[in-house]
């Protein structure tokens, strides 16, 4: 496809979208607790690095999701980078099912924030600035604690799940 321009008719969100999907991405599932205490989690491909010092991470969250209560006034959320063998993970945090966490294997990280297990690394960050970005939420968030695990990660490139081809 050519040059489309936001302010042509015939631009449309369908190519859009198509378009931001050559921008290949890692796969994020972030986790919090409700109020009530119960664990909310979501699939997230719109996690990237932002600074080193202060360590700060971004994200963007749709505005017309269930989980938006949950992750604006949880006071800390952990961000589960994907393995790549976490795929049907990634399905379930992007489902209808009524409760996401049934079997799952997880431990508490800070404020007792659900860290899932297998994946490549867990970031567990505080919720402090939040901007509205149109349709999205946006999140930026000081890392507090972190950790790495010696995996290959999930990839997500023009809507598909992908893995990452062996070094030669
Ligand atoms: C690969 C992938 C990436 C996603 N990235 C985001 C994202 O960055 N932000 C977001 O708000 N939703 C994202 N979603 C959608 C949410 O995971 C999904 O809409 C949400 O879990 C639905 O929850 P609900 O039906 O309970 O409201 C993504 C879904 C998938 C499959």
């Amino acid at each position: 496809m050519g040059v489309v321009s936001m302010q042509q008719a015939s631009f449309d969100v369908q190519s859009f979208r198509r378009a931001l999907g050559m921008f290949a991405t890692g796969i994020t599932v972030m986790t919090t607790r409700a109020a009530d205490g119960s664990p909310v989690g979501l699939t997230v491909n719109s996690f990237n690095a932002v600074s080193l010092a202060p360590p700060l991470i971004v994200w963007s969250l749709s505005r017309h999701l269930a989980q938006r209560a949950a992750f604006e006034q949880c006071q800390h959320y952990a961000v589960n980078v994907l393995g790549a063998d976490q795929e049907s993970l990634s399905r379930n945090f992007a489902s209808k099912l009524p409760n996401r966490f049934a079997d799952l294997v997880w431990e508490e990280g800070i404020d007792g924030i659900p860290l899932l297990q297998g994946c490549c690394a867990h970031f567990e960050v505080r919720n402090e600035v939040r901007h509205a970005g149109g349709d999205h939420l946006l999140f930026l968030s000081e890392v507090l604690r972190f950790e790495r695990f010696e995996r290959d990660p999930l990839l997500y490139f023009s809507g598909a799940y992908r893995h990452m081809a062996p070094l030669l």
